[in-house]
């Protein structure tokens, strides 16, 4: 059976809520796929099924795993390129002309999926400061708790290392681990991964020195942005950096940012006053 529209609307609606992610009438193949394995572990073949016993008696676990299901966690390695070629060219030597020496930096991954961004900026932290772990602090939150375990683990397939991760610094920040690459302790004590919603109230954290908020705010409707990119910026130093996806921007959005060009990327930087 497909999925009824009593089943998507309620889905729809809970994903919204819990996440702000909009789920525009259309996705119902989405959904039905990427519920198909969490009603299969239910005992159920049938994704309306599925759906309706848990509309009937919602439970906390099953709400989260529909939630979770439906973010998009696609992420690579050095995403992009030039967001990252931009910390080490221009940002990082401005905030370390800036800073006193005793400051410690503070790096927000705020949509950080599996960690690839995180453990992207904390490799090229490691490569461009001596002791980097002592200087710097990453900061790694996403709504999905799968994916902050799977930071948290800094553990990666082949294929998942594949995916953009230059093989010299494979081989300088990893460790073979069975079938998997695991990132090197050194990593691992600058970043700390925990749960955060962005949607919501965000906790005491910060304040920033650079926020990477990118392939995120795609997902969420103009009040959503606006909130967020109010919530981002009340946590960030007055003289920090954003970065935002290549599809993102604060143009049109909230005028309390200016773009600034850094090499071949932009950045947005809280505009005084505002
Ligand atoms: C496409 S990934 C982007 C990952 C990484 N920033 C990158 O650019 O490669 C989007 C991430 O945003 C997370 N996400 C979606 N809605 C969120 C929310 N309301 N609060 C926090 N994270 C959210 C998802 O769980 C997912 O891991």
């Amino acid at each position: 059976m497909t999925l009824t529209t009593t089943s998507f609307d309620w889905v729809r609606h809970l994903v919204h809520k819990e996440s702000a992610i909009v789920l525009q009438p259309g996705k119902e193949y989405l959904v039905e796929a990427r519920l198909l394995p969490i009603a299969r572990q239910a005992g159920l073949t049938d994704v309306s099924q599925f759906v309706e016993s848990v509309r009937i008696r919602p439970d906390a676990d099953s709400t989260r795993r529909i939630v979770e299901a439906l973010t998009t966690n696609e992420t690579s390695w050095f995403r992009d390129g030039d967001p990252f070629t931009a910390l080490t060219s221009t940002v990082l030597p401005s905030l370390l002309g800036a800073r006193g020496p005793n400051e410690r930096l503070q790096i927000w991954s705020a949509a950080c999926s599996s960690g690839q961004e995180s453990y992207t900026i904390a490799m090229l932290l490691e490569d461009a400061l001596p002791n980097a772990a002592s200087r710097v602090s990453i900061t790694a939150t996403d709504i999905s708790r799968e994916m902050v375990e799977r930071t948290r683990a800094g553990r990666f397939s082949q294929l998942e290392v594949n995916r953009g991760l230059p093989a010299p610094m494979l081989v300088r920040h990893f460790t073979r681990a069975g079938t998997e690459w695991e990132v090197a302790p050194a990593l691992r004590r600058m970043v700390t991964a925990s749960q955060c919603n962005l949607a919501a109230p965000l906790p005491r954290m910060g304040p920033f020195d650079v926020v990477y908020l990118r392939n995120v705010l795609i997902y969420f409707d103009l009040p959503t942005k606006q909130a967020i990119l109010r919530r981002v910026r009340d946590l960030m130093r007055p003289d920090g950096w954003l970065f935002l996806g290549a599809a993102e921007t604060t143009l049109g959005v909230d005028d309390s940012w200016e773009r600034v060009v850094v090499g071949r990327s932009s950045a947005y930087r809280p505009l005084k006053g505002k």
